[in-house]
């Protein structure tokens, strides 16, 4: 999500198109793989009584924090994991907790992530060059500024934020090194830039996205859960995501497209050999994206996209361990819709 004011919650980006988009239902159970401030989790929870339920996961131990006073009054609703999506079909063996009425991604940053004394992850404050969701994690955005080749560097900055300046950005920071801190990183793109750009955003918003991509392997992850999501999905499921810039959207469109159709062998193949079968049903035809009013009232808004499917088919993956073979049995048939797979789940609130 761009930077803009701090708050001190985070407003939810197209809170009701996401409610309608999952088609929430009085006792379905849902997944909300990005907690956040919990506001989207909170109208799920509404939605969802009596007898809603809800799985909420988030990297960051602080939105945990946040959440579970948001959702106080749906205690007895909801378990939060702090975990990052990339394990979600664990998270959901773990807790029983599938097969599920719906999954929402909200992707990016929430606005408690952005506030002064946050990690890093804004020029718009002096801060430690960290940007990790999770403080579990590694890699930070100084050991990348300060450690990659220069090459790499430019490498990444251009992947990551499509940044054509890429090379003489990366050059900059080489020559600069050690740099500790956002503002020292982002007067360093500043001056790397010059009078080259023109455009209506802050010339180092390129480099600080490619940076936190990076950090926390955004985009592999992305990719890795959509998959997983589409298999905790009973009948008639519903998976929706929002995402914030064109690499994450592209990820979301490509993977719901491609599971949307049935045979994906190249087109002068004369007979399929791919065996794919489709699993998802796009519920739009296009992209939804926020209202003038909602991106008036909350420029952080601007850039989002929704992207919504439902599940139609069977999983026929072909499971390798033995509770993997539990997993998809369960789900090998028509979701909770058979009484019979209508299983108890274990709910506390609590922070796994
Ligand atoms: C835009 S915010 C979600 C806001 C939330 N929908 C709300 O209404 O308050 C995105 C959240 O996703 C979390 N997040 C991003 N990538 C993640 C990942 N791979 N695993 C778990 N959480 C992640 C971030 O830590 C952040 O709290």
């Amino acid at each position: 999500m761009g930077a803009g004011m701090p708050s001190s919650s985070h407003v939810p980006v197209m809170l009701e198109e996401a409610v309608q988009a999952l088609a929430v239902q009085p006792g379905g159970r849902y997944i909300d793989c990005t907690l956040g401030g919990g506001g989207h989790a909170r109208a799920i929870l509404e939605h969802s009584a009596p007898g809603g339920q809800l799985l909420g996961i988030d990297a960051d131990p602080r939105a945990i924090e946040a959440a579970r006073t948001v959702l106080q009054d749906y205690r007895q609703s909801v378990l939060l994991v702090n975990d990052n999506f990339v394990n979600l079909q664990a998270i959901c063996l773990k807790y029983d907790f599938f097969p599920v009425h719906g999954i929402l991604f909200d992707l990016g940053l929430s606005s408690l992530q952005l506030e002064p004394e946050a990690r890093g992850f804004s020029f718009q404050y002096d801060a430690p060059l960290d940007m990790r969701f999770s403080p579990e994690q590694k890699l930070t955005a100084a050991d990348i500024v300060n450690e990659y080749p220069e090459e790499e560097l430019s490498r990444l900055i251009r992947k990551y934020g499509e940044e054509i300046l890429c090379r003489q950005i990366a050059r900059r920071i080489v020559q600069a090194r050690p740099v500790q801190t956002t503002k020292q990183l982002a007067d360093i793109i500043e001056k790397a830039v010059g009078g080259r750009r023109n455009a209506k955003i802050h010339p180092a918003t390129r480099t600080f996205q490619a940076l936190r991509i990076a950090v926390n392997g955004e985009l592999e992850n992305l990719e890795s859960a959509l998959k997983q999501a589409v298999g905790l999905l009973g009948f008639e499921g519903r998976l929706v995501v929002i995402s914030y810039h064109s690499l994450e959207d592209r990820i979301v469109k490509q993977y719901l497209q491609q599971e949307a159709r049935g045979c994906v062998c190249p087109p002068n193949i004369p007979a399929c050999v791919c065996g794919h079968k489709a699993q998802l049903r796009l519920v739009n035809r296009h992209v939804i994206i926020p209202s003038p009013e909602e991106t008036q009232r909350n420029p952080r808004s601007r850039s989002a996209k929704l992207r919504a499917a439902e599940r139609i088919a069977i999983t026929e993956d072909c499971p390798d361990s033995e509770d993997e073979l539990d997993f998809f049995a369960s789900l090998s048939s028509n979701g909770w819709r058979r009484p019979s797979l209508l299983r108890k789940i274990r709910v506390a609130f609590a922070t796994a």
